[in-house]
């Protein structure tokens, strides 16, 4: 038995993921595997740290000591051979919200920010929030998987008024960790048409099957000049709701366009008891995540049992990152509305509309594997059972 298989009630704990059951699916009694957190426990060592600080009954601002830096820069090494200057890091409340202040911070309204659909929603909604253009640079299905269509990325990196692109590295829908090769190769392009980079690697610690993350910053200095990276402890350790993440950039002035946008909102303050849950997952819950992972890989080799076994014209890509999976429905030919509806109404499961990653993401759902492996097994013998009855 492993600690991941307890079900844990989440109700009544305000869990977004249950809240929206009936605004989203018109039911509130569907399997929750949609929004990117996880039914499990945050590790021993987060929930300790925050049982102390509870202890003191005030909670007001408080500061981001030394220590907090050193956690990042002590994870950083140790994950991925990264040396970071404290002075690199800034913090911030979210990855997201970073991206919409880099939106402001590199852009003007009406200029062009590329992303790469099928890509996660809000990486539209920062951009079109600001009043700034969607450039689109569509990834390409090959039978080898997702791969960047850099012929397309070159050309519309070429137009001047496209200045910022949004990488999403490990790639949220699709699973991707961007090779060294594929991140050279793009980052030139951006390094030779002026192309700022912010690059998205939250998921960066949640690699799978023995697959690496590079971060995009390490792969020269000068793509490091051009990037700045966007990282959290939030779905590596389920701590969303604590809102605390950060940035790191080498080049002063990209930090200080980010800075200026942290503190121009005040931002800065910071939660609590996000810095001391970064402190405590950094520093002392290494081995609760090697386990994850090894759960979450066993939770994608029983959906893969399932789609073999029953319905071996739903396609999913190879996982090499992310508890997120990228389900190809396509070979049912039914429209978005039907695969919705047959998804909620009929298999009673809760699951990420494919469409809300673009245009591309029609035919497509995408579900949370992160639950325990008996919720994983109930949500593919409801899919077997739903359509074998259809
Ligand atoms: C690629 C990506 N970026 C950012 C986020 C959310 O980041 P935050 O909660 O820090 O705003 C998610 C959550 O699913 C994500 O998948």
């Amino acid at each position: 038995m492993s600690q991941f298989d307890e079900i844990i009630n989440r109700e009544g704990t305000r869990a977004l993921k249950l809240e929206y059951r009936e605004r989203l699916f018109g039911k509130d009694d569907v399997i929750p595997l949609w929004v990117a957190d996880m039914d499990f426990a945050a590790p021993p060592a987060v929930r300790e740290a925050l049982s102390k600080r509870m202890e003191h009954p005030i909670f007001g601002y408080t500061n981001r000591p030394d220590a907090f830096f050193k956690s990042i820069m002590g994870w950083l090494k140790r994950r991925f051979d990264w040396e970071v200057d404290q002075g690199w890091i800034e913090f911030s409340p979210g990855v997201v919200p970073n991206l919409g202040l880099a939106v402001q911070a590199f852009t003007q309204p009406g200029e062009g920010v590329i992303i790469q659909p099928p890509v996660y929603p809000p990486f539209f909604g920062v951009v079109r929030d600001f009043n700034r253009e969607v450039v689109e640079n569509p990834l390409k299905e090959t039978d080898e998987g997702y791969v960047m269509d850099f012929e397309h990325f070159e050309k519309v990196c070429s137009v001047p008024q496209n200045k910022l692109f949004l990488l999403c590295h490990p790639h949220n829908p699709v699973g991707r960790v961007w090779t060294p090769e594929e991140l050279l190769r793009m980052g030139d392009i951006c390094r030779r048409n002026k192309v700022t980079i912010i690059s998205d690697e939250i998921h960066a610690d949640l690699v799978l099957f023995g697959h690496q993350h590079r971060p995009l910053a390490t792969i020269s200095p000068e793509i490091a000049d051009i990037t700045v990276t966007c990282m959290a402890p939030s779905k590596t350790f389920n701590l969303a709701g604590l809102s605390t993440s950060y940035m790191i950039a080498s080049n002063p002035e990209l930090l200080k366009a980010m800075r200026g946008q942290v503190l121009g909102y005040h931002l800065h303050m910071g939660n609590t008891f996000g810095a001391l849950a970064l402190e405590a997952a950094y520093n002392a819950s290494e081995d609760w995540l090697e386990d994850l992972k090894t759960y979450l890989e066993g939770n994608y080799h029983l959906v893969l049992e399932y789609l073999e076994k029953y319905l071996p014209e739903v396609k999913v890509p190879r996982l090499e990152a992310t508890y997120l999976l990228w389900m190809d429905f396509r070979a049912w030919g039914m429209n978005q509305n039907e695969l919705k509806s047959f998804m909620a109404q009929k298999a009673g499961l809760g699951l990420n509309d494919g469409n809300t990653f673009g245009r591309e993401g029609r035919g497509f759902m995408r579900m949370n594997l992160a639950s325990p492996r008996s919720v994983i097994a109930e949500a593919m013998q409801r899919i077997v059972d739903a359509r074998n009855k259809n």
